[in-house]
């Protein structure tokens, strides 16, 4: 099977070199489809996401992703941002759970994040008033906002989850927030097997510092959702194990919670654990359950056996811990 995998720039090439390399020894069945994105590619080709990136998704319908740098304040658009909105991927699915010798603050910890994937702050409607102002445009669609909340309640549903958190700042953003909150209610009339709750996003933070253990699934507009999602990557060990996906009706996007981790690229340092749990999923989506049972297991056991990366307080650099992982498939 041909899958597409985007490298992008910073620790990204290291950690796709460390999966990839998994995956072979695991023997799964995998044609990698190779598109390079980010400042680089930028320099020589005029675009940090060129377009024989999104036609090799177009053709291949899944990727494999490694983070991209988005220079902050000018340049290019961000390519995460361009990618899921050009590739229709609107939900972003993180969930959060403990993993085996990982040392946290809770224990049974078990969240999957959905965030709306498509607008918000993110549609990149913006403009320059004067020098001294500016403006974004928080933008919310009734029919994106269902489609996310459909997506929540079917992921519960199929999950055996029992109940979908929203969460908003409908309080004080009435009428934005206010239409991703009625969206919410609207659809989970349709869902009576699974309990709807609804909680301001303030809130929704303390609580989760408080007491994770009292939440499922949240659904949230995208903002929100970014944020969050890397406060339970917190509650699990940090950025380093945190995955995720983007999915849309045709496409699908798999790729960790973190970023490029300038601070720490090119020093075997980083942890591929977030990139190895996204393409467990990945695995499963494309029907391979087998193999991503036994990838997952072998992570598992080297985390039980107190292998681990510098950032969960291990020692191991990555490309050793790449073959203790090997080495328990
Ligand atoms: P970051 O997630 O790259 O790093 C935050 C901290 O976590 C750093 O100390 C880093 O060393 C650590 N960290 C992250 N991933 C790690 C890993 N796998 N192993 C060990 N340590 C890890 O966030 P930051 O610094 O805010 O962003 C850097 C760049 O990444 C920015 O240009 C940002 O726009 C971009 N970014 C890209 C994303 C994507 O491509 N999906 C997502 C988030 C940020």
């Amino acid at each position: 099977m041909k899958i597409t995998l985007i490298k992008g720039d910073g620790i990204g090439p290291e950690i796709a070199d460390s999966v990839t390399e998994i995956l072979y020894a695991a023997g799964v069945d995998i044609q990698w489809d190779v598109q390079t994105a980010g400042a680089e590619v930028a320099e020589s080709e005029g675009s940090p996401l060129p377009q024989r990136v999104l036609d090799s998704v177009k053709q291949n319908k899944v990727a494999l992703k490694t983070p991209v740098t988005t220079p902050i304040g000018k340049g290019f658009r961000s390519v995460n941002v361009q990618l899921r909105k050009e590739l229709d991927l609107y939900a972003n699915l993180r969930p959060c759970y403990n993993l085996p010798n990982i040392k946290t603050r809770y224990d049974n910890v078990d969240i999957v994040v959905v965030r709306e994937n498509t607008e918000d702050l993110y549609a990149g409607i913006e403009r320059k008033i004067d020098s001294d102002c500016a403006e974004s445009i928080k933008r919310i669609t009734r029919n994106a906002s269902e489609r996310i909340a459909e997506f929540a309640f079917d992921y519960a549903e199929k999950n055996n989850r029992k109940e979908v958190c929203v969460v908003t700042k409908a309080n004080i953003c009435k009428l934005s927030d206010g239409l991703f909150l009625e969206s919410a209610r609207n659809i989970s009339k349709k869902h009576t097997g699974i309990n709807f709750r609804e909680i301001l996003v303030d809130n929704c933070c303390m609580q989760l510092v408080q007491n994770p253990n009292q939440f499922d699934v949240l659904l949230l507009p995208n903002l929100y959702g970014d944020i969050v999602s890397d406060l339970c990557a917190g509650l699990i060990g940090g950025l380093g194990v945190a995955q995720g996906a983007n999915i849309g009706e045709n496409f699908a996007v798999f790729e960790p919670v973190h970023g490029s981790a300038p601070d720490i690229a090119g020093q075997n340092k980083a942890n591929s654990t977030a990139l190895l749990l996204s393409a467990v999923e990945m695995l499963n989506y494309i029907n391979m359950p087998e193999s991503a049972k036994r990838i997952k297991k072998a992570l598992f056991d080297t985390l039980n056996s107190g292998i681990k990366t510098y950032d969960i307080g291990g020692n191991y650099l990555l490309t050793d811990y790449t073959k203790e992982i090997i080495a328990r498939l």
